[in-house]
């Protein structure tokens, strides 16, 4: 990513604008494929773990709302790519809080895999347990992805709806109040799913 591209003015933009940008080749496919082998590693050594609903006390399994297995990541990641990739955001981040004074102090990120015939349900990513996230990012990591395959990002910007594919390299950007769903996949799906707070990180079980 070039951090002073045209790209990024228009994120910029678009973000206040409509509420959400669609930033394609954000990572190159060879980053993908590295991402997805490293996805699916942590697959393999049991290291994805159910996605829930809610923090803590509220935390709640519910294959009914959502059907991903997700796995935490952050900058003590042995993986090089992963932390470059890390890096980008914290950059995005950066230049976000320069223009758009959103107060963005701090990200959390995981892998997100969603297995065949799966979906997460219309939600909102700010809410009660998650007052922090600001902006909303994923990540996506499908290479040959095809109409058929479902598994778009359903947004609904003012009473409208919009689909985003979830093509590799591609990153959405969009403000965690918006509501949005993932449609059914009737294909493995990969993703890194993450959030910009307005909080540092080991400060959000505080209200
Ligand atoms: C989420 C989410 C969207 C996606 O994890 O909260 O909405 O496209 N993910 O994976
Ligand atoms: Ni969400």
């Amino acid at each position: 990513m070039n951090i002073s591209s045209n790209k990024l003015l228009l994120a910029i933009d678009q973000l206040s604008e409509i509420g959400y940008y669609v930033w394609d080749d954000f990572v190159s496919l060879e980053d993908v494929k590295n991402l997805v082998s490293i996805a699916n590693e942590g697959r393999l050594s049991g290291d994805f773990k159910k996605a829930g609903i809610g923090k803590q006390a509220l935390f709640q399994l519910d294959k009914s709302i959502r059907g991903d297995f997700i796995q935490w990541i952050d900058r003590g990641s042995k993986h090089e790519i992963v932390k470059k990739f890390l890096n980008q955001i914290e950059l995005l981040k950066d230049k976000l809080n320069e223009t758009c004074y959103l107060g963005i102090k701090d990200f959390e990120t995981h892998f997100a895999i969603y297995p065949e015939n799966t979906f997460y349900k219309k939600h909102v990513d700010r809410f009660q347990q998650n007052a922090h996230r600001v902006i909303s990012f994923v990540l996506y990591l499908n290479e040959n992805w095809e109409d058929g395959h479902g598994g778009e990002l359903a947004l609904y910007p003012s009473g409208t709806i919009e689909k985003v594919q979830p093509f590799a390299g591609r990153l959405l950007l969009f403000r965690s109040e918006l509501e949005h769903e993932v449609l059914m996949s009737y294909k493995t799906r990969y993703s890194i799913t993450g959030w910009m707070l307005d909080k540092n990180m080991d400060l959000t079980f505080l209200p």
